[in-house]
C-alpha cells in the first residue's frame, strides 16, 4: 500500500471512530440539549485547539459478549489544547458509547491524560456523562475507577481539577468528580447519584424522579456537590473560562494578573451599605463588589449555604479569595454547612497562592439541637482549622457584628490573620448585649423594683463597655479602625506588602483535619 492508501486508509478509520455511538444515539442526546463529547471540547477550548489522542483505543472485555462489539474510543475522547491561551488536559465521556461506561481501556484513556496534566503541571478538565462502572467488564471497571480517584487525589492541590456533569452521571462517575475541586453542572442535563432510582426503588421501594434525586439544583442548593449552575452548556462552558482567569495554573504559580481596574462606585457605594440600624441585613456581595476591580465578583457555590458567601475577585489586578458572612441570609451564622463551603475553599486559595479577604459580620455559631446533632462541633472545627493553616496573605476586616466562636473562627489575628481592619460600628464581644447583659446581670435584674428598666440599662451598659471595635484594638487584636472609605486603600496595600510572605509550620507528613 503506497501513501495514497495508506492515507485513505486511515481517513476511513478516523471517520469510523469519530462516528461515536452512530446517528440515531446522537440525536437521541441532541434532543435533550446536549452537545456530543468532541463538540463540548471543542466548543469549550480555544478555536482550533484541540488535539486528540487515543481514538483508536478499544477495549479489551470479552465476557457478556462484548468481544462481538465496537466501541469506537471505548466511550471516552482525550487530549489536550488551550483554553484562552494557556494549555490544558481535558477529557469527555461520550455517552452514545454504551452510556459513557467506564471499561478497563477508556479509564486507562483517562489515567493517561490525568498522568500528562499532573507532570505538565496544567488543570485537568473531566466532562463527565456516565453510568459509571462498565458492568460487564466486573472487577476492571472498579479498578479503572481506583486508579482515576488515586490520581485525583495525589492531584489536588498541585494541578486545578475541573468536572463538568452533562448527562447522567452515577456511581463511580460521581466520585471522582467529589474529589475535584470544582463541579460544574446544567439544568435539566446534570445528574448525579451513587445508586440511580431504579436500585432505590428496589432496595427500599422508595420511587423518586431522576431530577428529584441528582439534579443540578438538588446538588448546587441542598447537597452542596456542585459549585456553579447553568441553564446551558453554552453558559457552562463560559463560567468555566470565567474561573480559569481567576486561578492559577498549578500550585507553584499564581493567578495571572490583570490591568487594575477601580470598582463601579456609582454602582456600590461602600459608605451607604451598612444600614444605620444595626439590626437590619444588607447583602455582604455589595460590600465585595465596592472594593473589587470593577466589581467583578465570580461567587462559587452561590445557591448553597448561602449564609456564607465564597469566591473570586481581584484587587489592583490580583486575583483575591473573599469570605464573607452574609447577614442577609439567617445573619450570616455560621453552621455545619457555611463552615464545610468556607473550610474547602480557604484550603483551595491556600493551596494555590490564592490570598484571602475576610468580610465578619455574625452573631456567631447557630444555635439548636439540629445542629448539634448535625455535628456543628466537627463541621465548624473545619473553618477553625483551615484558617490557622493557611499560610497565603490573611486580612481580615470587621464590619458589624463579631460575636463568640464567630468572631474567632472568621480569620481573627489569633488565627494568624496578618492584617485585622474594623469599620467603627463593628462590635466585638462574647454575644450580644441583650444575651450577654440577661446573664451577667440576670440576679440583680430579677431583683429590681423595676426589672426591666435595669435590664435595658444594663443592656446599655454592656453596648457602652464592649459592643464597640476599641476594646479589641486596645490590646492589639484589631490593627486598624478604619472609616469604610477607607477599606479598598487598606486592603490592597495590606496585600501588597504581603505579597512576599513566608511562614514556616511545624515539619509534619500532613495535619489530621476534622474531616
Ligand atoms: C454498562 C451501561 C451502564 C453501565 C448505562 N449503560 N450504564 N452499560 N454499564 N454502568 C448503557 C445502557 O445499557 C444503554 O445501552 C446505554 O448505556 C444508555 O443507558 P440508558 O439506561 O438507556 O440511559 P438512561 O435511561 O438515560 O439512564 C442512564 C443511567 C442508567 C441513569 C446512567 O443507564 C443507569 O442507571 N445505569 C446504571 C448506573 C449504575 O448503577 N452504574 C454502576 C455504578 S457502580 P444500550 O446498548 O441499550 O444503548 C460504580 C462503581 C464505582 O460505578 C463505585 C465507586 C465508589
Amino acid at each position: 500500500m503506497g501513501l495514497k492508501q495508506k492515507s485513505t486508509d486511515l481517513r476511513k478509520r478516523m471517520r469510523d471512530a469519530l462516528k461515536g455511538g452512530g446517528d440515531k444515539a446522537i440525536e437521541k442526546q441532541k434532543a435533550i440539549g446536549k452537545l456530543t463529547a468532541r463538540e463540548r471540547i471543542i466548543t469549550l477550548l480555544d478555536p482550533k485547539s484541540f488535539h486528540e489522542y487515543d481514538l483508536f483505543v478499544e477495549h479489551a472485555a470479552k465476557d457478556f459478549d462484548m468481544n462481538k462489539k465496537y466501541l469506537p474510543g471505548d466511550g471516552v475522547v482525550t487530549g489536550t489544547g488551550l483554553l484562552s491561551g494557556n494549555p490544558v488536559c481535558i477529557y469527555a465521556q461520550d455517552f452514545t458509547v454504551a452510556g459513557g461506561s467506564l471499561g478497563w481501556m477508556h479509564a486507562k484513556k483517562i489515567t493517561k491524560i490525568m498522568d500528562h496534566a499532573l507532570k505538565l503541571k496544567v488543570p485537568i478538565i473531566g466532562i463527565n456523562d456516565s453510568g459509571g462502572a462498565r458492568i460487564q467488564e466486573g472487577v476492571n471497571s472498579l479498578a479503572g475507577y481506583g486508579e482515576i480517584f488515586f490520581r485525583n487525589t495525589i492531584s489536588s492541590g498541585v494541578i486545578p481539577q475541573i468536572s463538568v456533569i452533562l448527562g447522567p452521571c452515577a456511581g463511580g462517575a460521581v466520585y471522582s468528580p467529589a474529589l475535584t475541586d470544582f463541579v460544574f453542572v446544567v439544568d435539566k442535563i446534570s445528574k448525579m447519584f451513587i445508586t440511580g432510582p431504579e436500585v432505590i426503588k428496589t432496595v427500599l421501594g422508595e420511587e423518586i424522579s431522576m431530577e428529584a434525586l441528582g439534579g443540578a439544583r438538588v446538588h448546587c442548593e441542598t447537597t452542596g456537590n456542585a459549585h456553579f449552575f447553568a441553564d446551558s452548556e453554552i453558559e457552562c462552558f463560559d463560567q468555566i473560562k470565567s474561573l480559569a482567569s481567576f486561578i492559577p495554573w498549578n500550585n507553584s504559580a499564581k493567578a495571572k494578573p490583570f490591568p487594575k481596574k477601580s470598582p463601579k462606585t456609582r454602582h456600590y457605594k461602600i459608605d451607604t451599605i451598612m444600614p444605620s440600624d444595626p439590626k437590619q441585613p444588607y447583602d455582604v456581595r455589595d460590600v465585595i463588589k465596592s472594593i473589587s476591580d470593577d466589581s467583578n465578583f465570580l461567587e462559587v457555590m452561590e445557591l448553597f449555604a448561602q449564609n456564607i458567601v465564597i469566591g473570586f475577585a481581584r484587587m489592583d489586578g490580583n486575583t483575591v479569595g473573599f469570605v464573607a458572612n452574609q447577614p442577609m441570609v439567617l445573619a450570616g451564622v455560621l453552621d455545619v454547612d457555611s463552615s464545610d463551603k468556607a473550610a474547602r475553599f480557604i484550603r483551595y486559595c491556600d493551596a494555590f497562592n490564592i490570598p484571602l479577604v475576610t468580610l465578619v459580620d455574625l452573631p456567631g455559631y447557630l444555635p439548636g439541637i439540629d445542629q448539634e446533632h448535625a455535628g456543628v462541633i466537627r463541621h465548624g472545627a473545619k473553618l477553625l482549622y483551615a484558617y490557622s493553616e493557611a499560610t497565603v496573605p490573611k486580612i481580615t476586616l470587621i464590619m458589624r457584628k463579631a460575636y463568640g466562636g464567630g468572631y474567632i473562627a472568621m480569620c481573627s489575628s489569633h488565627l494568624r490573620a496578618d492584617f485585622v481592619f474594623a469599620w467603627p460600628m463593628a462590635e466585638i464581644a462574647v454575644m450580644g448585649p441583650e444575651g450577654a447583659a440577661n446573664i451577667i446581670f440576670r440576679k440583680e435584674i430579677m431583683s429590681a423594683e423595676d426589672p426591666e428598666k435595669l435590664r435595658k440599662q444594663k443592656v446599655q451598659e454592656y453596648k457602652d463597655k464592649f459592643a464597640n471595635p476599641y476594646v479589641a484594638a486596645a490590646y492589639g487584636y484589631v490593627d486598624a479602625v478604619i472609616e469604610p472609605s477607607e477599606t479598598r486603600k487598606m486592603i490592597t496595600h495590606a496585600l501588597e506588602i504581603s505579597g512576599q510572605k513566608s511562614v514556616n509550620l511545624p515539619a509534619k507528613k500532613h495535619g489530621v483535619p476534622p474531616f
